[in-house]
């Protein structure tokens, strides 16, 4: 099996999904969406913003590399009426059956950052964008001081080290790798821009419960527990990861949990 798929099949990230909606939607109300524009969403999960823009109007096809997360995004496609979107099965790395030139916007928020291979991930993107079409990416930053890069630092210094030429996912937060990388693709750097956003992580409980919903339910926060569980360190990792919540959580009510994160947002403009 694919360790990229089985790495996001092994969790649910419906459940981290449920908390980012309201950004999902402010997000995709910057993006300039019209009725009957045609946009790919890459490593779409459950469709955090792939619904938004098809409530919109645009005609979305969404992609993700995981099987639970496609049917649960075909699922609320079906919940909520919408006919103009829908969910497939795919890779980043290699979107063979969607043909060149296609979408008007290729959009992905922390999507198709963990694919591997970020070469080949921004030639697809290149590939499938009509000529004017645009790329909005959504890139968590490396060693930045917010909650998902913090997460994933803690969590890779309980884990064994990755393979030889393992690209970290993290390394989409750079300006220069994201620029080398769709240089290579074909695009003038002139036609890549950057800017910093901020999205919410809002959870009806606890900061100590929200750890909880990451130890089970999402795939890298899970690995981390299982190698620290093998050395027996899964204590202290989750001593870090509440301590990391508990000084993030900008909520004013104890039961509750409000975690702003940055991003990296890149836009391409394809000629
Ligand atoms: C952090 S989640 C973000 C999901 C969604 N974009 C959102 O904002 O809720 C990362 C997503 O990328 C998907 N993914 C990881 N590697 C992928 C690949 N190679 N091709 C397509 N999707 C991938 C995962 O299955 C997962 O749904």
């Amino acid at each position: 099996m694919n360790p990229n798929k089985a790495l996001w099949e092994k969790g649910d990230f419906t459940r981290i999904a449920a908390t980012m909606r309201e950004s999902g939607e402010a997000l995709v109300g910057t993006l300039g969406i019209k009725k009957g524009l045609k946009v790919l969403d890459l490593g779409c999960g459950d469709g955090t913003t792939a619904l938004p823009a098809a409530k919109l109007g645009a005609d979305v096809l969404g992609v993700d590399i995981a099987r639970n997360l496609v049917d649960a995004g075909n699922r609320r496609a079906q919940e909520h009426g919408l006919a103009n979107l829908r969910f497939q099965e795919g890779d980043a790395t290699d979107l063979t059956g969607l043909q060149d030139k296609t979408f008007d916007l290729v959009v992905s928020i922390f999507g198709a950052m963990f694919a591997p291979k970020p070469f080949d991930v921004a030639k697809e993107m290149v590939r499938v964008t009509r000529p004017g079409g645009r790329i909005v990416m959504g890139n968590w930053i490396p060693n930045d001081p917010t909650l998902v890069a913090q997460i994933l630092k803690i969590s890779a210094t309980y884990m064994p080290p990755p393979p030889e030429g393992f690209v970290s996912p993290m390394t989409w937060g750079v300006e220069t790798n994201v620029i080398e990388r769709f240089t290579r693709a074909g695009v003038p750097q002139g036609n890549v821009s950057f800017g910093r956003n901020t999205y919410q992580f809002n959870f009806p409980g606890a900061p100590s419960d929200f750890v909880d919903t990451f130890r089970c339910f999402y795939g890298p926060t899970m690995n981390a527990f299982d190698a620290a569980e093998k050395n027996g360190h899964a204590s202290d990792l989750r001593k870090e990861l509440d301590a990391l919540f508990e000084s993030q959580n900008t909520s004013q009510h104890k039961d509750t949990t409000s975690i702003p994160a940055t991003f990296l947002r890149v836009t391409v403009t394809v000629n």
